[in-house]
């Protein structure tokens, strides 16, 4: 299999870099349903720590993705209908928003909250807002609907390439295996 992607199919760093973040994405938003919804313990300030630092990975693994999505060839979608073609790019497109919005929204709430963000002791985030629970609150709403808006995407998504694979019949789903 090539590293890089080809008209036809995508490349290994791609696949790698797609099934990655799915699994991070996914982990994140069960972690972050569970975490908020627990009563106050020394487990949940675990469970928010982890949270914190994975969503700050993938926030590092989506700069290096759009970077590779932006310098490579895509395969190309042309055997599908133009609607099709324009809900999936714009599908795409949503994804990498969320990607980025959802964990700098996150990265704010700790901001807001006065909390620094350590990733994996590696280093320190500086703070992007100063102290207030109003906009805790904020950005608290803001992130939460971004991740429900992630979740309605990616069920769409993954209903698109389950139909190209079980119902059409193409290589759409088998290119990124
Ligand atoms: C792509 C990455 C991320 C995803 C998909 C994600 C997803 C979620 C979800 C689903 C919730 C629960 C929302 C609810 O129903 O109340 C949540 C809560 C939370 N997330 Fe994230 N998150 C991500 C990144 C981050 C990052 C990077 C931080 C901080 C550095 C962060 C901080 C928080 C905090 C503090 C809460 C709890 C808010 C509260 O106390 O109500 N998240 N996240």
């Amino acid at each position: 299999m090539q590293i890089t992607n080809t008209k036809d199919r995508f490349g290994l760093v791609a696949i790698l870099l797609h099934w990655l973040m799915a699994l991070l994405l996914i982990g994140l938003v069960i972690l972050g349903l569970y975490m908020t919804r627990i009563p106050i313990s020394a487990q949940k300030l675990k469970f928010y720590g982890w949270h914190k630092e994975f969503g700050i990975l993938a926030l590092m693994f989506v700069i290096v993705r759009l970077t590779w999505r932006l310098t490579n060839t895509n395969p190309s979608l042309s055997s599908l209908p133009l609607w099709e073609r324009a809900a999936a790019r714009s599908v795409h497109w949503a994804f990498y928003g969320f990607m980025f919005a959802i964990p700098i929204s996150g990265w704010l709430i700790t901001s807001a909250s006065g909390l620094p963000v350590s990733v994996f002791g590696w280093f320190v985030l500086p703070n992007l807002v100063s102290n207030s629970e109003a906009s805790r609150l904020f950005y608290t709403m803001i992130h939460k609907w971004l991740a429900y808006g992630l979740i309605v995407t990616f069920c769409g998504h993954v209903a698109a390439a389950l139909k190209h694979h079980f119902i059409n019949k193409d290589d759409i789903l088998r290119r990124m295996i």
